[in-house]
């Protein structure tokens, strides 16, 4: 069955695959809406706050011609009455062809693919992984540079000890050749070491104007407040500010990226210079989502 999980499931004949198909969902979007998925439904379960993943999976299912069934507040489900999630899964199972979940604990889409009998893809468990974001990311970097062709400086800024999208991504973009990793934090906010590999990766502990003018992509991030020690949280959340002097300083065609939602890291100037992308990563998302739900029911 084709789950979406975690990053490590895919090799890179995969990831590229997705990619032509995410293109290809593109001409759909274009021409407004398909009979693809016409009679199946999509059931998105996000036990987490989220604006861009659940819309974005919703508006996909939408565009493929199929409908959805939502739970969009933890405190409305049966888990929160004392349900495991395995029930919920065979029951979710039961009415929805594919699923989309959200939750704040490591290894719950994992539960759900297991139980429900259907498709899961995950839309995030807590500080795991981010897959489909991973993906997303994907998208927006191949659009920009010919991946895996030429070499590409790829820079992971801000917190990254619980940033799933991190983790997904950056396990992503390591399955293609001629790319090379700066992980930029604090220590205490630096990338898990299972996610680090020392032939590709460099860590670094500041945001040097060396790595602002050689990188292709910056990828920044949130300071997540909701999984971080006060104290911790506190001491780094203005770690790294990005205002437009600071973008100036990227090369002319280098990306700013970010997974958003953004607080602080970015200014609102920054928004109208060429770097910024991340409004256009954020709108990648539905195509992405449009060929993972599609693979997932076997459409394509
Ligand atoms: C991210 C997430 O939820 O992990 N957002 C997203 O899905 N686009 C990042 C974040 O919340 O900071």
């Amino acid at each position: 069955m084709q789950h979406v999980l975690s990053a490590a499931q895919f090799d890179k004949e995969t990831l590229e695959e997705i990619m032509a198909q995410a293109a290809q969902m593109e001409q759909i979007i274009a021409d407004g809406q398909s009979d693809l998925a016409k009679g199946k439904v999509l059931a998105t379960l996000f036990y987490e706050p989220s604006t861009r993943t659940r819309l974005s999976f919703e508006t996909a299912m939408l565009r493929l011609g199929g409908s959805i069934i939502s739970e969009t507040d933890v405190n409305f489900s049966s888990i929160t009455k004392g349900e495991v999630l395995s029930d919920t899964a065979r029951i979710v199972g039961g009415y929805a062809d594919i699923i989309a979940i959200r939750s704040k604990t490591p290894g719950d889409a994992k539960i759900m693919a297991d139980y429900s009998g259907v498709p899961v893809l995950n839309g995030g468990d807590g500080s795991a992984e981010h897959p489909t974001q991973g993906l997303l990311d994907l998208y927006t970097i191949a659009k920009h540079f010919k991946l895996g062709q030429e070499p590409l400086t790829i820079s992971y800024v801000g917190e990254l000890i619980t940033g799933r999208t991190v983790h997904s991504c950056s396990q992503m973009v390591k399955k293609f050749p001629n790319i090379k990793i700066n992980f930029v934090a604090p220590e205490e906010i630096q990338i898990p070491d299972k996610y680090f590999d020392a032939t590709t990766d460099t860590k670094h502990f500041e945001l040097t104007d060396e790595i602002l003018e050689t990188s292709d992509v910056i990828y920044d991030t949130r300071i997540q407040k909701e999984r971080l020690d006060l104290e911790i949280y506190q001491k780094h959340k203005n770690a790294f500010h990005f205002d437009a002097e600071k973008v100036n300083k990227m090369k002319p065609h280098a990306i700013l990226m970010h997974p958003l939602p953004r607080v602080n890291e970015i200014a609102y100037e920054v928004d109208e210079l060429p770097q910024a992308k991340y409004f256009e990563q954020a709108i990648n998302g539905v195509p992405v989502r449009m060929a993972l739900i599609a693979r997932g029911l076997g459409l394509i």
